[in-house]
Formats: structure tokens, C-alpha cells, sequence
């Protein structure tokens, strides 16, 4: 759930990665101010006025009618039609996928507001230096490997010549910016040196390798034919074509380069190693050239290789990303999750891409991803099947023949076992296995029907093993041994737990309390209280104050992890005797609150339908009272059935005489309390 929130609104989770320090609050604050959303939105998107409001077409999703809000009074955008909403800051930063800070240094530009940067350590210049220096020398490398390609007779016959044989055009070439590497030891360090880049760097970057002793010791992933040389400083790469790979912001930072070779002894593909600024497991080749298609068309397809990529852009899929040369990761994963959570993948059908393709679909359930995938008619890949077909074509094939990973494991799994009745139940239990690692538990039962219905058995056997699996997985996490980072999963893990064991939880009635306190927990109501006197009086309190004082009173505690951050903020607040406003939240620092936020002041009383029930607004905040008690009281009874349903789950569990009365008389009790609380409701929808 919480992780739902965090991905709303994709750029924010940069928030929490990227440290503040660098750019002083004041001035953030200063940004803040000036950037009136609907100016830095109308610099996109054509606005039209709608009474407070503008209105214009979504920039973020393909739409004809205009579904995309600005609210300049509230300094927030919404579209009703894909989700998307922010701030000034949010806005840019979704839109030219720029993070936090350049985002803000972006507007500081725009409004001409003079930054001061922290101070940085010594430690910290120097690592930003490097970092730079490295993203240097590997910009002047994908330069250097481009102009061979271009302007030497080796790299127009041999390399250009390859990328034409598989049928390259010129443009896709350019957009990827590849190279070929002159078939000699030291071209590139040569020239590089001769330039002015530092030895120190060159080899930082991978680019070029260092032999300390013998020439034995070179690394394994260069080539290692032997050949006599003197120079103590020889390139990675020679003699390859030259891919390099971008990082988010479409800056070089490492290279794949394929020899032409047919011959065994190489090695097909040699790639960069780890560096400063390549993290393999946060990486995925092409993701900087299609983030905006995989955003567009609502699914990322995902296949094994550099030409893969490459050969889709030019059919004109351009929703494609690689995770070449490494095992799908977790790191990877996240970075789709901020465009999409729907993935097709398609790997190769030998026995490596079988065996990639089964560990990926399980990495890609266990964190929450919807997986499909895609075969191939008899032995093409990605990158021969969308030669042989045109663009629209072969969209309508990734779509239609995409298969859920049930039935893709299946047949799998039951190739060639004859109906094998024993092998059809260790297939059976492997499915299960995959479905058991899906979060979510309304998929998950989706999954389990579906997985009865393909292999044709009973869906009460399948949960049972499901739920035996799950209890094995859940205890093993919780015997790990605790680490930092691990803390949150296991709570959310508890907290899972719990909620399945119970028929509902009170997430619904939660959420409006908070969605009432941060649109109005500074507003004031009249409440009856009395002096040291006992003479009643009227005394004016705040909406927030009103409202925790009413749960603490009966021990209430709002259970859901994001909300309980926002309502303990209010908590620590009161007690300083100062309420947060709207706009505190807005642009809160934890990006999860913030997109929150954006979703409860656009709310269906705050924002969408402005103008049909523009009355109604005001009703709200002329009614708060009564809006704040109705919740009160919704929450309030919601906590009580669940207490109810808590006992009479007890109930059936076979308590001895003793107990059994004693459940029984506060499930009178707590009945009578329920009818109490339903008849102070009045009429309330409770979900
Ligand atoms: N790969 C690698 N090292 C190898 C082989 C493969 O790093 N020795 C990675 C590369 O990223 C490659 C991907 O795995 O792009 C898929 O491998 P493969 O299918 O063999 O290569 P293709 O990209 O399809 O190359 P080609 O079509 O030119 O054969
Ligand atoms: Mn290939």
C-alpha cells in the first residue's frame, strides 16, 4: 500500500534519495513561492480557463478531451485522467525527468532567484569531481568511437558496415550513439592521453586497463589474445562495435562493445566494469530513450539484448528497455515501477533464457509488478521479428500473444511430460510458489483462480498449499536476523498479516480523517466547554486539535504506517502549539506524504466536479463540524466491528465455559456500543 502511494506520482521518490543539502531551505523556500504552477504548467501545455481553475490536455497520457486541472489558489495540478498531480516542482521534475534539485535549480533560473549552494566537504568535492571527470572521459570516449565509425576507412568498412548488414538506419544509429573501436591495443588510451584525460580517470572509467605485472593479470573480461606490447596502459575495447550506455539523464556512463568475430575464442560482448558511475544492478540499458513511450503506453517491455533495444525503436516500439549482461535486479525494477507496473518480458527460448526468464518473473512479483510474457514464433528474437513486420503489427503481437505467467510457467513447466500426473503437481506447485510471492492479496487470488482453471484443479487445494507456502516464507523472513533496512518490510509484513486475518481494515475511515485534517486542520470550531467557574462557555478550537483529543480519548490509533506518520506530525505540532497547514504537506519533505497530499486536496468535495458542486465545497466547510464528528464516529464504529469480528472469530474456536462468557458479554457490550455509534452517524456511507 504504501509503496502503491510512493509510485503515484513517480519523481518524488527521488525525494528521498536525493539529500536536501545541497541547496539552502531558504532559497527552496524562496523557489516555492514564485513559482506559480500555472506559469511553469502553461510553459507545456496550452491552459484554458475554467472558472478558478485552468484546464488543458494532459502531458503526461494520450488524451483528446482535456482531463488536466490546475488549481493556481492551491498551487497544484491534477489530471482525473491518469493520476498525475503536484506542485510547481513536482510538475517539472515529471516532465523533463529532472531530479529534486535540478528541478529546483531550473526554476531558481526561471525566476531568477539567486542560490547558494551548501558548502560541500572536501570528501564530497573531491567525489563529485570524480564522478565528473569519469562522465567526462566516457563522453569523450563515445565521441571518440563515434567519429571512427564515421571518419575512419576501418570504421566505415568494418563497423558501419555491420550495423548496415543488420539492417541499422542512419538515424537510429545517431540516436544511440554508437561506435566502433579501432582493432589495435591502445587506439583509444592513445588519443585520450594525448588529449589531456588523466591516466588515473581512464582507468577509473574501465575504458582503459592497467597491467601491473606480467600481461597475464589483465582482466578477464578483455580480450585476451596475446599480443607483444609495451605500453603499460591498453584499452578494454578494440575491434568492437560500441554501445554505450546512458544513464537518466542521457549522460554516457559505461559501453558494451561486440566483436565481429565469429571465431569462439572471444567473447561475444565485453562490457564495462562497476565504476563510480556505473551501478550494473541499477541499470537498464535504453531506459533513458524510452521512458516517455513506457509512460505513454502504460506497459514496459523488456527484452535481453542491446540489438533488441535498438531494433524495436527503429519498428517504432520504443517502450523497450534491457537488463544486458546481468540477471534482472531489484534496482532495476524499481526504476520501471516509477513509469509503469505493468511489464511484458521476452527472453530468449533456449535453456538460459527459460531459466532468466522464470527468475525474472518471480523478482518482478515479489515486488509488486503485473507480469506477462511475450515467445516469439520459432526462433526469432526481438530484434528479427521486427524486421520482418510493420510497426502497428508488431504492437498488436506484443499485446495480443503476451501470456500471464501462469500459463507461460505451465507449458514450461509440462513440455514433453506426457500428462505425467506427478510432473503436473510439481508444476502445479511451482505456480503456486510464483503466486504466493505477489504482495497483494486480491492478485494473488485472481492468480490462484486462474492457475485452477489452466492446470484444472480444485482452487481450495491451491490456497491451502498457497497459504502454507506464504506462512513458510513469512517465518522465515521473520527468523532472519534483523537488519536496518529490513525493519519496514517485516512491519509491513505484520501489518499485512493482520489485515487478511481481519474482514476489513479501517484504511477507508483512516484516510478521511487525515484527508480532514490536512484540509482543515488549522480551521476553527466553536465547541461548549466550561470554566474554572462550571459556567459553560463557548470556546473556539482548532479542527486538529478537536479531533486528536477525540481519539486519544478512546485509545484510538490510526494503524495504516503513512497516515500515522501525517496524524503524529499533527500530534507533535499541537503539543508545540502550532497546526501544519495545507501547504506544509504539499511540499513535505517525505515524497509519500506529499503525493498523498495532492490526492486528498483534489478530492471529489475539494476538486474534481469544481464547478457542479462548487456548493458543496463550501457545504464542507460550512459543516465541518458535523464532517469532522461523522468521521469520528465512522472510524469509531469501524474499529468496533473489527473488535467484534475479532471476538467472533474467537468465539469459534472452541473457548472453554469460562471464556466463552466472557466473549460473549463484551460482544454484547461492544454490539450495544456499535447501534449507539450508527444511530450518531446518521446516514453514512461506510465503504
Ligand atoms: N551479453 C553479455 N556478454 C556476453 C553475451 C551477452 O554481456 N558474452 C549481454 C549483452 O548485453 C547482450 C545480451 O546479453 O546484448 C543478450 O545476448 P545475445 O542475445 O547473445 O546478444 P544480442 O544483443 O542479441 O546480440 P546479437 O543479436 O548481435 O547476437
Ligand atoms: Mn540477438
Amino acid at each position: 500500500m504504501l509503496d502503491d502511494i510512493f509510485f503515484q506520482f513517480c519523481p518524488h521518490e527521488i525525494l528521498a534519495i536525493i539529500p536536501f543539502a545541497l541547496i539552502h531551505k531558504e532559497d527552496i523556500d524562496k523557489i516555492f513561492e514564485a513559482a506559480r504552477v500555472e506559469e511553469v504548467v502553461a510553459d507545456y501545455v496550452t491552459l484554458k480557463k475554467r472558472g478558478a481553475n485552468l484546464i488543458g490536455c494532459c502531458p503526461f497520457h494520450n488524451e483528446k478531451t482535456p482531463s488536466f486541472y490546475v488549481s493556481p489558489a492551491k498551487g497544484i495540478y491534477k489530471c482525473f485522467g491518469c493520476g498525475k498531480g503536484g506542485h510547481a516542482i513536482n510538475f517539472i521534475m515529471e516532465h523533463d525527468k529532472l531530479t529534486y534539485p535540478d528541478a529546483l535549480r531550473y526554476l531558481a533560473k526561471k525566476y531568477n532567484i539567486e542560490i547558494t549552494e551548501e558548502e560541500q566537504t572536501p570528501e564530497q568535492v573531491q567525489h563529485q569531481n570524480d564522478r565528473e571527470s569519469l562522465l567526462v572521459v566516457s563522453s569523450f570516449a563515445q565521441k571518440h568511437f563515434s567519429e571512427n565509425l564515421y571518419n575512419t576507412d576501418e570504421g566505415k568498412s568494418i563497423g558501419l558496415g555491420y550495423f548496415k548488414e543488420r539492417g541499422l538506419r542512419e538515424d537510429i544509429i545517431q540516436k544511440f550513439q554508437l561506435g566502433y573501436s579501432i582493432n589495435q591495443r591502445t587506439a583509444f588510451t592513445d588519443i585520450a592521453i594525448a588529449t589531456g584525460y588523466k591516466t588515473e580517470y581512464l582507468v577509473k572509467s574501465g575504458l582503459t586497463i592497467e597491467y601491473k605485472n606480467e600481461p597475464e593479470t589483465i582482466s578477464e573480461e578483455s580480450d585476451t589474445e596475446v599480443k607483444p606490447i609495451e605500453s603499460k596502459y591498453v584499452d578494454r575495447f578494440w575491434g568492437r562495435v560500441m554501445f554505450p550506455i546512458h544513464n537518466q539523464s542521457g549522460r554516457v556512463i559505461a559501453f558494451g562493445g561486440r566483436t565481429l568475430r565469429t571465431d569462439k575464442k572471444t567473447s561475444k560482448y565485453v562490457n564495462s566494469p562497476e565504476t563510480d558511475i556505473y551501478h550494473k544492478s541499477d541499470v537498464l540499458y535504453g531506459l533513458y530513450h524510452s521512458k516517455n513511450a513506457i509512460q505513454k503506453e502504460k506497459f514496459c517491455f523488456l527484452v535481453e539484448g542491446y540489438m533488441d533495444v535498438i531494433a524495436m525503436h527503429q519498428a517504432g516500439v520504443e517502450n523497450v528497455v534491457a537488463s544486458s549482461g546481468t540477471a534482472l535486479t531489484a534496482g532495476q525494477i524499481k526504476l520501471v515501477q516509477r513509469f509503469t507496473n505493468d511489464i511484458i518480458i521476452s527472453y530468449d527460448g533456449d535453456q538460459a533464457g527459460i531459466n532468466a526468464a522464470l527468475k525474472g518473473i518471480d523478482l518482478l512479483l515479489e515486488e509488486g509488478m503485473n507480469v506477462k510474457v511475450l515467445l516469439f514464433p520459432d526462433g526469432d528474437d526481438p530484434d528479427s521479428y521486427s524486421k520482418k513486420v510493420g510497426t502497428q503489427e508488431l504492437k498488436d503481437f506484443i499485446v495480443n500473444n503476451a501470456q500471464n505467467f501462469i500459463s507461460y510457467k505451465a507449458n514450461i513447466l509440462t513440455k514433453g511430460t506426457n500428462n505425467d500426473p506427478l510432473k503436473k503437481a510439481e508444476a502445479i506447485k511451482k505456480i503456486v510458489e510464483s503466486i504466493a510471492l505477489i504482495p497483494d492479496a486480491i492478485y494473488r487470488s485472481v492468480y490462484v483462480k486462474e492457475c485452477a482453471r489452466i492446470m484444472d484443479v480444485d482452487e481450495q487445494i491451491l490456497l491451502s498449499e498457497l497459504n502454507k507456502i506464504r506462512n513458510k516464507n513469512f517465518n522465515e523472513k521473520r527468523n532472519q536476523p534483523f537488519q536496518q533496512n529490513e525493519t519496514t518490510s517485516i512491519e509491513e509484513l505484520v501489518i499485512e498479516e493482520k489485515k487478511e486475518n481481519a474482514t476489513a481494515d479501517a484504511e477507508h475511515q483512516e484516510r478521511d480523517i487525515i484527508r480532514l485534517l490536512i484540509n482543515y486542520g488549522d480551521k476553527l470550531l466553536s465547541i461548549d466547554s466550561e470554566n474554572e467557574a462550571g459556567e459553560s462557555m463557548n470556546i473556539d478550537v482548532t479542527l486538529a486539535y478537536l479531533l486528536t483529543h477525540e481519539l486519544k480519548q478512546d485509545n484510538i490509533v490510526i494503524e495504516n504506517l503513512l497516515y500515522n506518520r501525517i496524524y503524529n506530525e499533527f500530534v507533535e505540532h499541537l503539543e508545540k502549539d502550532s497546526v501544519p497547514d495545507t501547504n506544509y504537506f504539499i511540499s513535505h519533505e517525505n515524497a509519500a506524504i506529499c503525493s498523498l497530499t495532492i490526492d486528498l486536496i483534489s478530492s471529489p468535495y475539494t476538486l474534481s466536479n469544481w464547478e457542479q458542486h462548487g456548493i458543496y465545497i463550501n457545504r464542507e466547510e460550512d459543516m465541518l463540524k458535523k464532517s469532522l464528528y461523522n468521521a469520528i464516529y465512522a472510524l469509531k464504529s469501524r474499529k468496533l466491528e473489527m473488535m467484534i469480528h475479532d471476538i467472533q472469530k474467537r468465539l469459534k474456536e472452541n473457548p472453554d465455559e469460562e471464556e466463552l462468557m466472557t466473549l460473549m458479554q463484551t460482544q454484547n457490550q461492544l454490539n450495544m456500543a456499535k447501534i449507539e455509534f450508527n444511530a450518531l452517524l446518521g446516514r453514512i456511507v461506510v465503504k
